[in-house]
């Protein structure tokens, strides 16, 4: 497993990959590295010829106030991780690698980045758009895999590839679960085990939404009040949204008429934890498999 720290060493390995005619997949990861994770790498692993991770913890994709001083940070086991997954090449760079002093140009992200995290965590996909561009352009890869977890990331990655005429294709890969359906999430190390049951509470408000749509409701506002009472039942400390949104443009969408996706942001003690489910008539085969 080679790791490397230097932009430009990145990019010339890169650049020599592309030389021999290799494909190269990059999955982008702010380490803390769970089954999720390595769900990517190892699809990039089948698909491509050599397979990139990147390991930053991005602070401008951060609030102030948000956790980002106390973000786990586990290189060890994450460089042991990738490398028993066969990955090629770890870029970890250094705060001022990426931002050195005097950076000032970022990401004007696209409307699909207004509402939900939008609205509670402003600021947050100007870093991520911003962060994920500055990454394409120091590795650029054939494809980049994310993982529908973080749902409305991957919509925003995939505009702004779209609306910038990235040459990249955004792969979105499905959640992976504990065996109880709690989404994998680096996040999820911060819950006790007091919180652990209550974080199940996501997973349940989804899959009683799932199963409303199935039953022929939709009327997004009945599933989100069903989801909230879910969650209040579940005792979730605080819910940011319980949304049932179009899957694509994720704007309001009553009655519901094509593929929906029902999301969740909710707080469990201290810890924020997001979750989702595309409702679609053909596709709620989603539920049980599935992404940080
Ligand atoms: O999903 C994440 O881990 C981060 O938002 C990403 C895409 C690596 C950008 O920092």
């Amino acid at each position: 497993l080679n790791v490397i720290e230097r932009t430009e060493e990145a990019r010339s390995q890169l650049a020599r990959w592309c030389a021999d005619g290799k494909s190269v997949g990059l999955i982008p990861t702010m380490g803390a590295l769970h089954a999720g994770h390595l769900s990517l790498a190892q699809r990039s692993r089948d698909e491509c010829d050599r397979t990139v991770a990147t390991i930053f913890v991005n602070p401008t994709q951060f609030g102030p106030g948000e956790d980002f001083s106390r973000y786990p940070r586990t290189l060890d086991d994450d460089l042991q991780a990738l490398g028993e997954q066969g990955v090629d090449l770890v870029f970890v760079p250094a705060q001022r690698e990426l931002y050195p002093p005097g950076f000032s140009t970022y990401v004007e992200p696209p409307d699909v980045a207004r509402e939900l995290e939008g609205q509670y965590r402003p600021g947050h996909f100007r870093g991520v758009a911003t962060i994920v561009l500055k990454l394409f352009h120091i590795l650029p890869a054939t494809a980049a895999y994310f993982g529908q977890k973080d749902y409305q990331q991957l919509a925003v990655i995939r505009r702004m590839t779209r609306d910038l005429n990235l040459p990249i294709q955004i792969v979105g890969c499905p959640t992976v679960r504990e065996p109880d359906g709690l989404a994998m999430s680096s996040r999820n190390r911060y819950l006790s085990a007091a919180d652990r049951p209550r974080a199940l509470g996501l997973w349940s408000a989804l899959q009683a939404a799932a199963q409303l749509f199935e039953q022929g409701q939709r009327d997004a506002p009945a599933i989100e009040q069903h989801m909230i009472q879910s969650l209040l039942q579940h005792g979730v400390d605080s819910i940011d949204y319980a949304r049932v949104v179009d899957a694509e443009s994720l704007m309001a969408v009553s009655p519901i008429s094509g593929s929906a996706v029902a999301l969740i942001a909710a707080r469990i003690g201290n810890t924020r934890l997001i979750d989702n489910l595309i409702l679609s008539s053909q596709t709620t085969t989603d539920r049980g498999t599935g992404d940080e």
